[in-house]
């Protein structure tokens, strides 16, 4: 399938449209609004988990990979949403979750049932270092990625993102067929493919040995767990044995994958997955520690986002790779209040990012809402819906020793649930994303910011989103053209600069 002249479009299926009254989204809700992706011209719609979860992280944390959430419909509704995509000549993306899975996942709770399960091995359970984990290793959300085994007092299993969230041990047969067999289920039902999560993360380093035990607290072992050689020899495993029957495409997204990894997960002749997500320009203002890193005030500059898109642009080209654009997604705040001007240029920042974002060598991703503008969203401690932003606040007063205000700013500033906040597509109630309190608050400027609105203006951001993908797929050279980058050295007015 050509994965390149694809324009794909994110749905983050809880904040998208609720068609049932309950203030939370679902597939009913997203069927009601295929009208407005098709005229955008989108190809491909990613779907964000919609399969069972205990939402510790809001479907990233999956306990049953074969059924849809209660919450999203039914697996009916699912089926009848994928038909009427394909009437319009558009394809679903799987999101997979394969480094870990819920701990509700009946797997885990075999483990959990029986000292010698045989799944016990599916998973990472270790001794721990007298009354300590197994190693330093960190968790991604902030405190240890271990997680005590209730069943043996010395023990613990791996958990290195939320506690409820256990790694999977891929060196495992098992657990490598299974992650083939939940691909299969879904490719027979005609998916387009797969957006595949932390798919770097899926190898660790043999021994789990911690990292620089010569200091102090938590360490991130970025190197014993990310971009392992192993994980090549797993996904083109996995991809091999699929690829015999089905036609799909993958985006692989690795965390903090540099150049060098992106060239190996994503080279084209490497057997691996179609393109690679891009980090570097969501990490430009974020310290080594990441996005809560508040030990200076990092800060972006313009000549440091240009050199950002000529590397990667260069680089892929170069090394023939593929890399998946984006200016948004769940993960991270919105680019307009981040990266532009979120109140007088609001409008120019965000058609100038999507006329970056849809002319770059890649496949463009854009997240709901960008495509009306949306920003983000001043948040009270109570109104944090993030497991992420919850625990970091804590992390940062408990390890870090903030003052709890500080340790707020911090939060407010990068949280997630910036993204995460409904869809704004009119100025009734709750933005026209449901007619009842939906489970986050909504951006109080949303009888300025929604797509009715917007529409009605003769400077309409969406229109110019459907330009811009008109113009892609008008001129083959914006898919599969060389890049040359200009002005590469040029002085910038540092008045630009935030
Ligand atoms: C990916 C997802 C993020 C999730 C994490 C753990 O980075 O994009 O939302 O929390 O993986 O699954
Ligand atoms: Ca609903």
């Amino acid at each position: 399938m050509d994965y390149k002249n694809k324009v794909i479009y994110q749905i983050w299926p809880r904040s998208f449209q609720d068609s049932n009254h309950d203030g939370i989204g679902d597939l009913r809700g997203i069927l009601q609004r295929l009208d407005h992706l098709q005229d955008l011209g989108i190809d491909m719609i990613w779907l964000s988990p919609v399969y069972c979860s205990p939402n510790t992280d809001y479907g990233y944390d999956i306990s049953d990979y074969y059924s849809i959430h209660p919450d999203f419909g039914t697996m009916d509704d699912f089926d009848a949403l994928l038909a009427e995509c394909k009437k319009r000549g558009m394809g679903i993306i799987m999101d997979l979750v394969a480094n870990h899975t819920s701990d509700q996942h009946p797997w885990f709770q075999a483990c959990l049932n029986d000292v010698n399960s045989p799944y016990r091995d599916c998973y990472y359970f270790r001794e721990g270092i007298g009354s300590k984990e197994p190693n330093n290793w960190i968790s991604m959300f902030g405190g240890s990625a271990w997680t005590k085994d209730p069943l043996k007092p010395q023990s613990w299993y791996l958990t290195t993102f939320t506690p409820h969230q256990c790694d999977l041990n891929w060196e495992n047969p098992r657990v490598r067929e299974e992650v083939a067999n939940v691909m299969r289920f879904w490719l027979e039902k005609g998916v387009s493919g797969f957006r595949m999560d932390v798919i770097n993360t899926i190898a660790k380093q043999p021994g789990l040995p911690s990292w620089h035990p010569e200091k102090k607290g938590y360490q991130f072992a970025k190197d014993l767990m990310t971009n392992l050689p192993k994980s090549h020899e797993y996904i083109q495993e996995l991809i091999g044995k699929l690829s015999q029957d089905f036609d799909f495409i993958t985006i692989g997204e690795g965390m903090m994958a540099d150049n060098d990894a992106c060239a190996l997960y994503a080279g084209e002749d490497r057997g691996e997955l179609n393109m690679m997500i891009m980090f570097d320009l969501h990490l430009q203002d974020c310290g080594p520690l990441g996005k809560y890193d508040f030990r200076k005030l990092y800060h972006w500059t313009i000549p440091g986002f240009k050199s950002i898109i000529f590397r990667w642009q260069s680089d892929s080209q170069k090394r023939n790779y593929w890399v998946a654009n984006y200016m948004n997604n769940h993960d991270q705040p919105r680019s307009i209040s981040r990266f532009g001007n979120d109140s007088r240029y609001r409008i120019e920042s965000a058609k100038a990012f999507a006329l970056m974002n849809l002319t770059l060598r890649g496949t463009p991703l854009i997240y709901q809402g960008e495509e009306i503008g949306m920003t983000n969203c001043r948040l009270e401690k109570d109104e944090w819906r993030d497991y992420e932003a919850i625990n970091i606040y804590s992390t940062l007063q408990t390890m870090m020793h903030l003052p709890k205000f500080i340790a707020k700013k911090v939060v407010q500033r990068m949280t997630r649930d910036h993204a995460r906040t409904p869809v704004q597509w009119d100025e009734s109630d709750y933005a026209g994303f449901s007619d009842h309190q939906p489970w986050i608050k909504v951006n109080p400027n949303y009888k300025q910011i929604n797509l009715k609105q917007d529409l009605g203006l003769e400077t309409s951001i969406c229109r110019w989103y459907k330009q811009v993908i008109a113009l892609r797929k008008a001129y083959t050279a914006l898919n599969t053209g060389i890049m040359k980058p200009v002005l590469k050295k040029s002085q910038t007015d540092p008045r630009l600069c935030p």
